[in-house]
C-alpha cells in the first residue's frame, strides 16, 4: 500500500512567469559553465584519472557538457577497498540518521532543482519540463525510501509466551549501481539511495553520456552528509571497470538499469562464485521494453492520439517505458493512423533548450546510426507513414510512424530506443491481447477502450508491469505507480514501491527463550 500521508514533489508550473524565468536563468548559467571537469569520487576525495573523456551536448555536438574522469582497475579495487572499510561503521548507523541524510539530498535538489533539470536538458537532449519531472522523482525517491527505511527498521515481533521472536533486516554490504543515461537524474538518485538508505556502502558507475548530472548527485550527497567511503562516483568503461566490479568478490549486489543484452551479463557474471566470495550476489535489473497501446473500436481517438504521441515520442522514444508498438482494431485503424500521423506532424523537432521544443534528439552518434538502420530494415517489411525532418547539427533522428507493421517484423518485436512507431492492425480484441503480449518483454502498456468487458478483459490477460488505461503509458509516479517489468524486461521489484527496500537487505529472526 501506499505509505499514508506521503506527499510527492510537485513539478515546476512552468505557466507562472515567474518559474520560467529561474529556469531560463538557470539554464543560462549551467552554459556558462560547460566544459568542466568531473573526477570520480573515491573514499571522500575527487581523484585524478589517466583517461579523461567528453560527454557532449546531443542537441548540438560540437558542445562538450564536461570532461569526465574515467577510473583504472586500480582505482575501482581503492574504491571496494574503503567502502569494505566504511561499512563497519555504515551498517551500524541507526536507519533514522541514514533516512535523515536522503531527506537532506531532497531538500538539496528541491533547492537546485532548475539548475539540475538544466543540466538534464545540456547533457542527455531532455527538455526542461520532463526534466523538471525527473528532479521531483529524484526528490520523491529520496523521500520515500527514508520513510520505508524506517517502517521496515521496526521490524516485526512474534512473541510468545516465555519465548521472544524477532525479525529484522540488517544490510547485504556493497553494492555496485549501474544507472543508465535515459533517467540520469531519477534512476540513478532511485539505485543509490535505495542502496545507502538500508546501509550498504555504495559505488555509483553511471552511463558515461551522463556523468556531469551522476556528478552532481555525487556533490548533493556530500553536502547532505554522507560519510567518506559510504557512497562513492566510479565513472568507468562498463566492459572493463563496470565488468570487474560486477566480477569482485567483495560486491554483494548489483543494481542495474540499462539494456537486456547488459542486463543478462551482469545477471550471468554475477551468478559465478569467485575466489573468496562468501555469499551469493543479489541482481537487480530493469531492462527493456517492447511497449504497446492498444486502442479498441470504442475509445475516444482524441484522447488516443494524445495519448500515443506523448508516450511514443516524449524524450525521444528512449524512455523504457516508450510506446513503440500501437495496435488497433480494424474499425479504427484508417482513422487512428491517420490522426497520429497528423497529430505527430505538429510536434517540433529541434534543440532541447528551445522553450518550443518538444522532441529532441537522440543521445549520441551510435544510437541515432542504430535506429537509422531499424527504419531502413522497417522500410523493406512494412508501409512507412511518415518520416519527419530533423537539423543536423546534433544527434537527430525525425519521428517516424511504419504502418501495415507484423507481429513478426523486425520493429515490432526489437527494442528500438528511439521515436520510431510500428502501427499494427487487427482483428479482434483477442488477437490485440495475443500481439501485445508477443514479444520478450513485459514492463509498460496501455489501453484506450470505452469497454467495461475490454478493460477487465486487459486488467487479466495483458503481461506487464504496468498497465495504463486511457492514460500515457510513461511518467510512473513515486508511492503512486511502483514502476518495472517481468519477462525479459527485468529481474527484481519495483521501483518506487513497498518491496523495494526488500531486495536491498538481509532479513534475520532471533528467538530468545526467556
Ligand atoms: N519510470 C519511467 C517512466 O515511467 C521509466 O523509467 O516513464
Amino acid at each position: 500500500a501506499q505509505k499514508e500521508g506521503f506527499v510527492n514533489a510537485p513539478d515546476t508550473d512552468y505557466s507562472r512567469e515567474v518559474l520560467r524565468e529561474k529556469a531560463q536563468q538557470a539554464l543560462v548559467k549551467v552554459k556558462d559553465s560547460l566544459g568542466k571537469t568531473y573526477l570520480p569520487l573515491i573514499n571522500g576525495e575527487y581523484v585524478q584519472t589517466d583517461v579523461i573523456i567528453d560527454s557532449l551536448n546531443p542537441s548540438k555536438s560540437s558542445e562538450v557538457v564536461g570532461q569526465i574522469g574515467l577510473i583504472s582497475i586500480e582505482q575501482a579495487e581503492q574504491a571496494l577497498n574503503a567502502a569494505k572499510e566504511a561499512f563497519k561503521d555504515w551498517k551500524k548507523t541507526p536507519a533514522t540518521e541514514r533516512a535523515r541524510i536522503l531527506r537532506k539530498a531532497g531538500d538539496l535538489m528541491e533547492e537546485r532543482r532548475h539548475e539540475l533539470s538544466a543540466w538534464i536538458c545540456v547533457e542527455v537532449g531532455k527538455i526542461l519540463q520532463q526534466a523538471d519531472a525527473e528532479v521531483s522523482e529524484a526528490i520523491d525517491f529520496c523521500r520515500y525510501y527514508a520513510d520505508e527505511m524506517e517502517r521496515l527498521d521496526k521490524g516485526y515481533n512474534y512473541d510468545v509466551a516465555g519465548e521472544t521472536n524477532r525479525y529484522h533486516y540488517q544490510p547485504r554490504g556493497i553494492a555496485l549501481v549501474i544507472s543508465p543515461w535515459n533517467f540520469p537524474f531519477a534512476i540513478a538518485t532511485g539505485m543509490t539511495v535505495a542502496a545507502l538508505v538500508t546501509g550498504n556502502c555504495t559505488l555509483l558507475k553511471p552511463a558515461e553520456t551522463s556523468t556531469v548530472i551522476a556528478a552532481k548527485i555525487a556533490e548533493i550527497l556530500v553536502d547532505a552528509g554522507i560519510p567518506k567511503g559510504v557512497f562513492q562516483l566510479v565513472p568507468g568503461k562498463g566492459s572493463k571497470v563496470g565488468a570487474y566490479m560486477v566480477n569482485h568478490p567483495d560486491v554483494h549486489l548489483i543494481a542495474f538499469t540499462g539494456s537486456r543484452e547488459v542486463g543478462c551479463r551482469i545477471y550471468a557474471d554475477a551468478a559465478i562464485l569467485q575466489p573468496g566470495q562468501k555469499h551469493l550476489k543479489r541482481v537487480i535489473a530493469e531492462m527493456g521494453g517492447k511497449n504497446a497501446i492498444i486502442v479498441d473500436e470504442s475509445a475516444d481517438l482524441d484522447q488516443a492520439v494524445a495519448g500515443a504521441v506523448f508516450s511514443a515520442f516524449g524524450y525521444t522514444g528512449q524512455k523504457c517505458s516508450a510506446a513503440s508498438r500501437i495496435i488497433v482494431l480494424d474499425p479504427v485503424y484508417d482513422a487512428f493512423l491517420e490522426r497520429f500521423v497528423d497529430a505527430t506532424k505538429s510536434l517540433n523537432v529541434g534543440p532541447t533548450d528551445e522553450p518550443s521544443t518538444q522532441v529532441g534528439p537522440v543521445i549520441d552518434a551510435t544510437a541515432q546510426k542504430r535506429i537509422l538502420e531499424y527504419i531502413e530494415t522497417a522500410k523493406q517489411e512494412s508501409t512507412l507513414a511518415l518520416a519527419m525532418e530533423a537539423p543536423d547539427n546534433g544527434f537527430y533522428v525525425g519521428p517516424t510512424i511504419f504502418g501495415d507493421v507484423l507481429p513478426n517484423h523486425t520493429i515490432a518485436q526489437e527494442e528500438i530506443f528511439g521515436p520510431v512507431v510500428a502501427v499494427m492492425r487487427v482483428k479482434n480484441f483477442d488477437e490485440a491481447l495475443e500481439v501485445a503480449n508477443g514479444t520478450d518483454y513485459a514492463l509498460t502498456g496501455g489501453l484506450y477502450s470505452r469497454s467495461p468487458e475490454h478493460i477487465e478483459q486487459a486488467q487479466k490477460e495483458f503481461e506487464v508491469g504496468n498497465l495504463y488505461i486511457n492514460r500515457t503509458i510513461t511518467g510512473a509516479i513515486v508511492a503512486r505507480q511502483p514502476f518495472g517489468g517481468f519477462k525479459l524486461s527485468g529481474v527484481g521489484s519495483k521501483a518506487g514501491g513497498p518491496d523495494y527496500l526488500l531486495q536491498f537487505l538481509e532479513p534475520r529472526h532471533i528467538s530468545e527463550n526467556i
